[in-house]
């Protein structure tokens, strides 16, 4: 990151809590999404509700579509204290050091949103939470997006279709093991520049939550799309430790009634924002979408899943058996 860019936050966040007593304090959210994605409505739905709640105590400014920082970039800058919250996708936690949240990134780990929140809302969650506290970083809720499927530009139905081929991913390495257990290549990239690599052939193809794929316009520049749905994305609404806990205590006492409410809201809208963006897909008549039959599905499964195993001692037994416990996922009954 610029040190320029990182010493005008620094400021702006020195002065945002100095001047406490005449302004609002103001809390940068930055994210690398569009505004009219699950995580964009959301980080939108918060900043109106702190408002509200603190009564114009707190201003929230909510940096969307990496326009403050990129995804490795956000991460180090909330650690700084440059920005305050962030929402990265729960795959981007990996290079901070807290590898359990890449359990997350299993293919075929939850079957359906109600398993996801067996974990998200229960023990398991807030453990995971627990882990960031250490590295300076406070968790402050999950929120939702959706089902990832993959695209490219020739047909997609079996994992061979993908053999050979670069697929762009985040920064998780259980995601580069999926990727090469289809035989193709995995290839590390920021979300801000996927359209683009998509465009000039850098990468083939990728994976994604409809609403990104659509926000982005990535169907633009991909004529096929599979719902493998094969693995899910979503976030944890992450703060500054050290910047939250040196909040008036009833401050933050509104702001974590505003994020409840706020989790609530973008929980709500996740599944019905990734089907309005499948159906503009359909519309755009610019992909292909294709729905796996189940035995195709099943291929990819079979593929797939032995992936669990290999990434076990990066994630971490327990950390798999407790999400196995809690979803009723059996990695040997496919
Ligand atoms: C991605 O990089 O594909 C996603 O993590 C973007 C996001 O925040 O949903």
């Amino acid at each position: 990151m610029k040190v320029s860019k990182l010493l005008v936050g620094l400021f702006a966040c020195a002065v945002s809590l100095g001047a406490y007593a005449q302004q609002p304090i103001v809390i940068k959210f930055s994210h690398v999404v569009a505004n009219d994605t699950p995580k964009g409505k959301a980080a939108d739905f918060f900043a109106q509700k702190a408002a509200e709640l603190t009564k114009g105590k707190v201003k929230v400014e909510v940096y969307a579509n990496s326009t403050l920082y990129k995804d490795k970039e956000e991460m180090e800058a909330l650690q700084l204290g440059a920005v305050h919250m962030l929402a990265p996708s729960l795959a981007k936690f990996g290079p901070l050091g807290v590898r359990d949240f890449e359990v997350f990134d299993l293919p075929f780990i939850f079957g359906s949103y109600a398993d996801l929140h067996t974990v998200t809302t229960g023990p398991v969650g807030k453990q995971l939470l627990a882990k960031l506290e250490p590295k300076g970083i406070s968790g402050l809720a999950f929120w939702d997006n959706g089902f990832k499927s993959f695209s490219a530009n020739s047909p997609i139905k079996t994992p061979d279709d993908l053999k050979g081929k670069k697929l762009r991913i985040q920064s998780s390495k259980v995601l580069e093991e999926q990727i090469r257990a289809l035989r193709a290549m995995p290839q590390v990239m920021a979300f801000s520049e996927v359209y683009q690599a998509l465009q000039t052939g850098v990468v083939d193809g990728t994976e994604n939550p409809i609403s990104n794929l659509y926000t982005q316009k990535m169907h633009e520049v991909q004529k096929h799309l599979t719902l493998t749905e094969h693995g899910y994305l979503g976030y944890a609404v992450i703060v500054n430790k050290k910047f939250w806990d040196g909040l008036p205590a009833d401050i933050r006492k509104q702001l974590d009634e505003a994020m409840v409410q706020a989790t609530r809201y973008a929980n709500q809208i996740a599944k019905v924002e990734n089907d309005a963006a499948l159906e503009n897909v359909r519309k755009s008549g610019k992909t292909q979408v294709y729905t796996p039959t189940a035995e195709e599905r099943a291929v990819f499964k079979k593929a797939l899943v032995p992936v669990h195993k290999k990434m076990e001692s990066r994630i971490g037994k327990e950390t798999i058996d407790a999400v196995y416990k809690a979803t009723g996922f059996n990695p040997n009954k496919l």
